[in-house]
């Protein structure tokens, strides 16, 4: 069984069809790529899949379930975790408590933990503490650990997010232009978290990228979306060389 299957989903805003007949299969352990020029569809896909809109048609299955027409919470907790493209950080919170509080959504203790010191709620604290602690050290942010994570540069910022997502130790993370904004040597470094990251957690990535060098470097098989649709697929050799997607990227600039 996949670990995401997403059959024949089309979307319609108004009367633009942003998103047409799109088909994927995502197994565990994964790393799949989405690209496509600005304006592709390619968010919109990730919103979809991760409902914050529901699709015009098509059926979406996690982990074997139905998850169209289920709150964005609720298929998060099912563990399906994202970023976004652009930031979506809190003010005046530091990047611990970012980290921590992006966990709340699976501590279970329950409304009497909540009140009362119990230990099970003391167990899930430590737990929590330390995992922050790991995706700190993981994302080379430990140092910044009692900042306020709007005060940080652009990159930290970018890696406080990551760890976020990470917090709830997703079985499938997506990615939307996590290295959108970088110089070439944050870009460097950020693939190279990319990499760690998917061999300590070994969860599922679905990446969208506008870069085709990290994607080409990162994923076993890629899309590549044109005006809401699938114009090729396959592995980085195959997708490189396909005339279509030269054609579709021709007069982009950052496509190495
Ligand atoms: N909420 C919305 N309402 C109406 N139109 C929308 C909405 N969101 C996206 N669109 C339109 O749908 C199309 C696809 O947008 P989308 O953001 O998914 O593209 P993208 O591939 O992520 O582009 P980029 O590379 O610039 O991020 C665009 O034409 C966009 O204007
Ligand atoms: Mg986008």
């Amino acid at each position: 069984m996949p670990l995401l299957e997403v059959k024949h989903m089309t979307h319609f805003f108004g009367g633009l069809r942003a998103v047409h007949d799109f088909n994927l299969s995502i197994e565990k352990g994964e790393i799949r790529g989405l690209i496509g020029p600005n304006g592709a569809g390619k968010t919109t896909i990730f919103n979809l899949i991760t409902g914050v809109y529901t699709p015009t048609e098509g059926e979406i299955l996690f982990q074997g379930q139905p998850i169209v027409g289920l709150q964005p919470h609720e298929i998060a907790s099912r563990g399906l975790s994202r970023t976004f493209q652009n930031l979506r950080l809190w003010r005046h919170m530091s990047v611990v408590e970012h980290i921590k509080m992006a966990r709340y959504s699976k501590l279970t203790y329950g409304l009497v933990g909540a009140f009362f010191d119990t230990p099970e709620r003391r167990r899930q604290e430590e737990e929590s503490d330390e995992i922050a602690h790991r995706l700190m050290k993981e994302l080379g942010i430990s140092h910044l650990a009692d900042q306020i994570v709007t005060n940080l540069p652009y990159g930290a910022q970018r890696r406080v997010e990551m760890a976020r997502a990470l917090a709830t130790e997703p079985d499938l993370l997506f990615l939307d232009e996590p290295t959108a904004g970088m110089n070439p040597e944050e870009l460097v470094e950020m693939m190279d978290i990319f990499r760690q990251v998917h061999e300590e957690f070994g969860m599922a990535i679905f990446l969208i990228e506008h870069r085709l060098r990290v994607v080409m470097e990162l994923c076993e098989r890629i899309q590549t979306l044109v005006f809401g649709e699938v114009i090729a697929e396959g592995t980085p050799d195959e997708i490189q060389n396909n005339p279509k997607v030269i054609e579709a990227y021709l007069g982009e600039e950052d496509i190495h």
